[in-house]
């Protein structure tokens, strides 16, 4: 299937004190219509950083190289403008739906100027806002088109906010630990809801999240990043079930047994011994290499390349320590 959305070589530097600082480091990424691509990695890898720069969001503060294809077009720098792009052909949800909603307006204005500035006319926008609150599930949209976000709960808010996303009708949605503020009991739901509607419209989905029993449960692709940079990607439930890289193998542990095992506790990631490299104090060489089990001593000195293992898998490691038999005779039978 062709990709969607297409990340190549999306370097970002922040400004520092000194100099400027690279957050994120040659990241490629893909989104196919119709199936969500996972982003994982630890709290700094840059992983948030990478989505906004995607919908020109960053702020002043930050520079990015790179290309950005929707479609095939090039967006963002020396391409179509972001702001004409942002809410229609691709929206963002945010961890704290609030980010998307104005606590002052009623939800059925802030849905129908949206629809306003995406050109259409108020009539139509009020019936298609409607319609909208009626497809992300909220009850009585009549009742709420007239209410103020603080009258709905964490859940139903985050459904609004989804709503408010899709008002430009976009071919890609991201969304950026969508569920990490709700109740538990609230989270499948809203996953649930983001699932059907990246079947149901064949949209692209991007969603970053800390749980990897929702990675396991959603993402038909799954990117790992470690310190800025790409270490593993591929179909979600071989990377999630044999990885191929040493830090997400650390990092899932024994998934998909885990979760099932405790009814869910131990879904986040599993901790890794050792301090998490972020981009600004990025060892040199393999930025994993002090925390390593399968370090060698060029893991020091030489940046991995992210390589192609086959059957769509990617990974960044030297040693490529779980090279298998099973992958040598693959190998040998292509
Ligand atoms: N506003 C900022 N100002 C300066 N540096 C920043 C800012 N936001 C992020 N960074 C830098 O960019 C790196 C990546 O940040 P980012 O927010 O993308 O991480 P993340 O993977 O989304 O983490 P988390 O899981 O905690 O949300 C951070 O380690 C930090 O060094
Ligand atoms: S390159 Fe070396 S340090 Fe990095 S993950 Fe591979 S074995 Fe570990
Ligand atoms: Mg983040």
């Amino acid at each position: 299937m062709d990709n969607l959305l297409e990340v190549k070589d999306l370097k970002i530097w922040v400004a520092g004190a000194a100099r400027p600082i690279l957050v994120v480091d040659g990241v490629d990424l893909q989104v196919r219509a119709g199936s969500v691509l996972g982003i994982a990695g630890e709290s700094g890898s840059g992983k948030s950083i990478s989505a906004q720069s995607l919908i020109g969001i960053l702020g002043e503060k930050f520079v990015y190289e790179g290309e950005i294809r929707l479609e095939g077009r090039l967006i963002g720098d020396g391409g179509e403008p972001f702001a004409a792009i942002r809410g229609r052909e691709i929206s963002m949800i945010f961890q704290d739906p609030l980010n998307s909603l104005h606590p002052q307006i009623q939800i059925g204005k802030q849905l129908t100027e949206h629809a306003g500035r995406s050109g259409q006319d108020s009539r139509k926008a009020d019936k298609r806002a409607r319609e909208l609150l009626r497809e992300v599930r909220i009850p009585d949209p009549d009742w709420a088109m007239k209410a103020y976000p603080h009258q709905f709960s964490g859940g139903m808010r985050q459904r609004i906010a989804i709503a408010m996303a899709l008002v430009g009708d976009p071919k890609v949605l991201i969304a950026d630990e969508p569920t990490t503020a709700l109740d538990v009991t609230v989270q499948a739901g809203v996953l649930r809801l983001i699932k059907r509607l990246c079947v149901e419209r064949d949209l692209g989905v991007m969603i970053i999240t800390h749980d990897l029993g929702v990675m396991n449960a959603m993402a038909d692709d799954l990117t790992v990043m470690y310190a800025g940079r790409v270490v593993e990607s591929g179909p979600a439930t071989q990377v999630l079930q044999s990885p191929r890289h040493p830090y997400t193998e650390q990092l899932v542990g024994s998934l998909p047994a885990g979760p099932a095992r405790d009814g869910g506790r131990a879904r986040n990631m599993r901790a890794i011994a050792g301090e998490p490299a972020t981009p600004r104090n990025r060892p040199a060489g393999c930025a994993f290499h002090p925390r390593c089990p399968w370090a060698e001593d060029r893991c020091a000195v030489t940046v991995p390349p992210v390589e192609y293992r086959g059957e769509g898998r990617r990974s960044a490691c030297l040693v490529d320590p779980f090279f298998s038999v099973d992958d040598v005779r693959k190998a040998a039978a292509r």
